[in-house]
């Protein structure tokens, strides 16, 4: 699926990202800045944290108590606030939009 990442600067970059990989692969791989993610994907670090609009909030099941935990206690956390190297695409997903937070460091 085609994930459209905002990132801080105001500007906003498409890339198609495989299903199977996360939107937080996507900006890695596409050497998108923003979305740091020290740890890899293994929903420790909080440096992949993305806002989330309405629309494709759908597409993703509910964060686990492990990604909401991090979530709480993060700068500017807000209630569409994701981890995004837990937030998984799949082939039947419409374009999703993303916004990189400034905290990611
Ligand atoms: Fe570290 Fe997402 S990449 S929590």
């Amino acid at each position: 699926p085609t994930v459209v990442y905002r990132l801080p600067d105001g500007t906003a970059h498409s890339v198609d990202v495989p299903a199977g990989q996360t939107v937080m692969d996507g900006s890695v791989r596409n050497n998108l800045p923003g979305i740091v993610a020290e740890c890899g994907g293994s929903c420790s670090c909080a440096t992949c944290h993305v806002y989330v609009e309405d629309e494709s909030a759908a597409a993703f099941g509910e964060p686990s108590m492990e990604e909401q935990d991090l979530l709480e206690f993060l700068d500017g956390a807000r209630s569409c606030s994701r981890l995004a190297c837990q937030l998984v695409l799949n082939a039947e997903m419409e374009p999703i939009t993303v916004t990189v937070a400034q905290s990611n460091g």
